[in-house]
């Protein structure tokens, strides 16, 4: 293994947010060789690539990193997943730069953890533990918080041993570990469990809750374009960029757990809501899918989806095959894809040659999924991106020409709550003439309602 220092001068947190830094802490790449795994698992990328997603990962909860380091393995050791020399030689790390909490970028078994633990005397948290805790920072809605309690008791109550009371005294130290259910550390199991009872019918009211506030906002008529993408690639940037509105954005892991909604008119007028997701992430802990998956109901019910991409990345096709696998997860499929828009971002951070050759790329794909090439930071490409978000959404939508009774008051207001109504003129006669786009459903049932409308387009 090949330690770095890192270097504090150079690290991405301010000199705040460093005084709020709960902790000195090792990141541990604990990686089998590339040969030992399959091509196309998030394991098959580059091991340097890797650790600094998980050294990202630690700064974004304000972890003080001063110490990295790459293990290669060739198997995994039942006891304490790495070798007995690399544990020894770690051990020395710890102890020489007081270090009290080592990450491991890997799923250590109960055991695992807690032999290390021992071994180190420090606080070892997995990749799950790191992930949860991020999402437990993030979480800003009732129903994501709820969420990601939930998963973090049920982790917890996976790894309730006796034997943990030996690193009590370490593990209070440590302010980040008192997220939800972390005070529950020295309770039994069945507290624990009353606990998740608790959560679990809490959130089954919030869930209706939720549903009802969904279905006042579905008969808000503009359509929805969502953007997702794998974390970091840019999604909240070029979510201020299209909106010019300044929502939390930061060179930090996962600024944005829940969606966040705005709205906007496109170059020709059509208005439409755009919604910013959580980043996703490869080798997401299973009991967290359902946290995620709440903040993901926007993007099953877009009407069309940026995937936004760090081109400029060098596992961005690795990125992209996560972020597909969980769009197809969630019911977005190939038969579906046509919702789907690829933004290329980041084309900015490309040098000549690069740039060509993602060009190439991006001419080599079929013209109806031709990727958009932008960069969220400079503004290049966004006036073509919002152009293709318009046409993409005028493919789907049709435009109604409807002539109406002006003294029809609730036909009226059916058609401003359930359309859009793109123009509007009443004649001397007293009849109202209307332009109204709306989504296919919708179309059928203002043509239920009112005899003689007819679609233009
Ligand atoms: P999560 O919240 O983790 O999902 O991230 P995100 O996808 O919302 O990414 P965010 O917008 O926070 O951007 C991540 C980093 O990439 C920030 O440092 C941005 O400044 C940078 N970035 C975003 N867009 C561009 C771009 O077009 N070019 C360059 N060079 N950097 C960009």
């Amino acid at each position: 293994m090949q330690p770095r220092r890192r270097d504090q001068s150079a690290g991405r947190l301010s000199v705040d947010e460093h005084r709020a830094s709960t902790g000195r802490a090792m990141v541990v790449g604990p990686y089998l060789k590339l040969q030992k795994i399959n091509v196309g698992s998030h394991a098959a990328r580059s091991p340097q690539a890797r650790i600094e997603e998980a050294i990202g990962l630690a700064v974004a909860i304000d972890l003080d990193v001063v110490e990295t380091g790459i293990v290669t393995l060739n198997e995994i050791r039942p006891a304490t997943y790495i070798g007995k020399g690399k544990v020894e030689e770690i051990a020395g790390l710890v102890k020489a730069n007081e270090i009290g909490l080592v990450v491991m970028d890997c799923a250590l078994s109960p055991v695992q953890q807690r032999n290390l633990e021992k071994a180190w005397s420090a606080k070892v948290l997995d990749r799950t533990g790191l992930i949860l805790e991020i999402f437990g920072k993030r979480a800003q809605t009732k129903e994501g918080v709820l969420q990601v309690e939930l998963a973090h008791l049920t982790y917890q109550k996976s790894r309730l041993v006796r034997s943990w009371t030996h690193l009590e005294r370490q593990r209070g130290g440590f302010g980040f570990l008192g997220g939800p259910g972390e005070t529950q550390i020295e309770a039994d199991r069945r507290v624990i469990e009353e606990r998740i009872a608790r959560i679990e019918a809490e959130l089954e009211k919030v869930k209706k809750r939720r549903k009802l506030h969904r279905d006042s906002r579905a008969r808000v008529p503009y359509p929805i374009a969502a953007l997702v993408g794998y974390t970091n690639a840019g999604k909240s940037t070029l979510f201020n960029r299209m909106t010019r509105a300044k929502v939390l954005e930061a060179d930090m892991l996962f600024a944005t757990l829940d969606p966040t909604l705005r709205s906007i008119d496109l170059p020709h007028g059509t208005r439409v809501i755009l919604s910013d997701t959580v980043g996703f992430i490869s080798e997401l802990p299973t009991m967290l899918v359902a946290a995620f998956r709440a903040t993901l109901e926007e993007v099953t019910e877009a009407d069309v989806i940026l995937h936004v991409r760090d081109i400029s990345h060098q596992d961005s096709e690795a990125q992209m095959q996560d972020v597909q696998d969980v769009l197809k997860a969630l019911g977005i499929d190939e038969a579906r894809r046509g919702r789907v828009i690829e933004v290329w971002n980041k084309i900015d951070a490309l040098d000549a040659q690069a740039r060509a050759q993602v060009e190439n790329m991006a001419a080599r794909v079929a013209p109806d999924h031709q990727p958009l090439l932008v960069s969220a930071l400079t503004g290049e490409g966004i006036d073509a991106l919002l152009a293709a978000v318009e046409d993409r959404l005028a493919e789907t939508r049709i435009v109604i020409d409807l002539e109406i009774d002006g003294a029809d008051g609730a036909g009226l207001s059916w058609l401003h709550r359930n359309t859009e109504v793109i123009a509007k003129t009443i004649r001397d006669d007293g009849k109202v003439l209307l332009s109204v786009r709306a989504d296919p459903t919708k179309a059928g049932q203002v043509r239920a309602r009112f005899t003689g409308a007819i679609p233009v387009s």
